[in-house]
């Protein structure tokens, strides 16, 4: 059986001012009825089987992911909680001790909170795919077909030879522009997902060949930990001495063996206003009104009201996002640099 690993410790910066330390992302209703991180949940029925899930989060946010996934009618396998944050690596080796205590043999399926994947079944079909090679011992990537030159993804080259699952021949995390361009020309690259599949064990033995320390801080931070009912307590002590790394940089870069199994899911990443606003349902003039908004010959606009009227005359190719205690305005081209404007808010405090 497989057991879902959700890593829902991100702050969705470039989302602000909706998404906020205190409520990130993942748990804003962004795309539909329930939350990203309830739809995470909610696709895993698509499997033919799983274990209960982790979740590893921020200790903050606790109270919001029992609530979301008892909504969600999901019993936790356990919610590991973070005293701070170290990225995406020591929160995989967190969540494969967890599972290694109740199972031995336990597979992870590594699932990103934040993410749109429209069709579901697809996605379980790509899963069973990978299935067997994790099992054997792989470190099973899901690749993406990319549409354009992002540069916030990691890239994914297989090794060409026919078949759904392929070795990685190479594994780049976020390239520059000029990089990026020429694998999307050269059409040999996929798009890292974010999702990944392996045996627990094999995991940690790798990332512990790459980043000895982090292994060794996230065994004793989870040795350590104090548990109440669902939630594990990682000790702040240990966990504070884990350097900090992507799962990207730190194991996907380096390992020969990783292999990438297609998925053809209709994914995104709703990184950023721009990634909102390609998915969402636009009028005839090309603009995505949410809420109270008066649009008056404006094209191209992701107009976004939460507490006031919000109305724009003569606007093109903007972004507008009125809360109670913040409004954005930024050009479409420059929302990933929303990030500027939270940086500059944390450094205030
Ligand atoms: N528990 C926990 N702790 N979760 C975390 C932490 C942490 O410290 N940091 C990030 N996460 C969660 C985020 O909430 C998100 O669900 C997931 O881990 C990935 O982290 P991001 O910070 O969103 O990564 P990224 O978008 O820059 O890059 C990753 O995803 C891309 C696709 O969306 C990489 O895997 C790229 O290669 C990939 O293309
Ligand atoms: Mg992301």
């Amino acid at each position: 059986m497989i057991t879902p690993l959700i890593l829902s410790g991100g702050s969705g910066t470039r989302l602000w001012p909706l998404s906020r330390e205190a409520y990130p992302k993942q748990f804003l209703p962004l795309n539909g009825d329930g939350s990203l991180f309830q739809a995470t949940l909610e696709r895993l029925r698509a499997l033919p089987q799983f274990a209960a899930p982790l979740v590893v989060c921020n200790q903050t946010h606790r109270f919001m992911v029992a609530q979301q996934m008892y909504e969600a009618g999901f019993e936790p396998g356990a919610i590991l909680l973070e005293p701070l944050g170290r990225n995406t690596a020591p929160a995989v080796a967190l969540g494969a001790l967890q599972a290694l205590e109740s199972d031995p043999d336990a597979t992870l399926l590594v699932l990103p909170a934040d993410h749109v994947i429209n069709q579901a079944e697809r996605f379980a079909y790509a899963v069973k795919e990978g299935e067997m090679a994790a099992r054997q011992g792989a470190l099973v990537t899901f690749g993406v077909l990319p549409t354009r030159a992002e540069t916030g993804y990691g890239y994914i080259k297989g090794e060409g030879a026919d078949g759904v699952v392929q070795r990685v021949e190479r594994f780049v995390e976020k390239p520059d522009l000029e990089t990026a361009e020429r694998y999307i020309t050269s059409g040999a690259y996929y798009w890292n997902s974010g999702i990944f599949m392996f045996r627990a064990d094999r995991y940690l033995d790798t990332l512990a060949r790459y980043e000895p320390d982090m292994v060794e801080a996230c065994r004793q931070a989870h040795a350590a930990a104090t548990r109440d009912l669902d939630f594990i307590r990682i000790d702040e002590l240990a966990f504070a001495r884990c350097p900090s790394n992507s799962i990207d940089y730190a194991v996907m870069e380096r390992t020969d063996e990783a292999v990438v199994v297609a998925m053809d899911a209709e994914w995104s990443d709703l990184g950023s206003w721009a990634a909102l606003q390609d998915v969402a349902a636009r009028d005839e003039d090309d603009n995505v009104l949410l809420g109270d908004v008066l649009a008056a010959d404006s094209r191209g606009c992701y107009l976004r009201a939460e507490s006031r009227l919000l109305a724009t005359v003569g606007l093109q190719d903007h972004v507008v996002v009125e809360t109670a205690d913040a409004v954005l305005v930024a050009h479409r081209d420059r929302v990933q640099d929303v990030k500027i404007i939270v940086q500059r808010l944390q450094d205030a405090k």
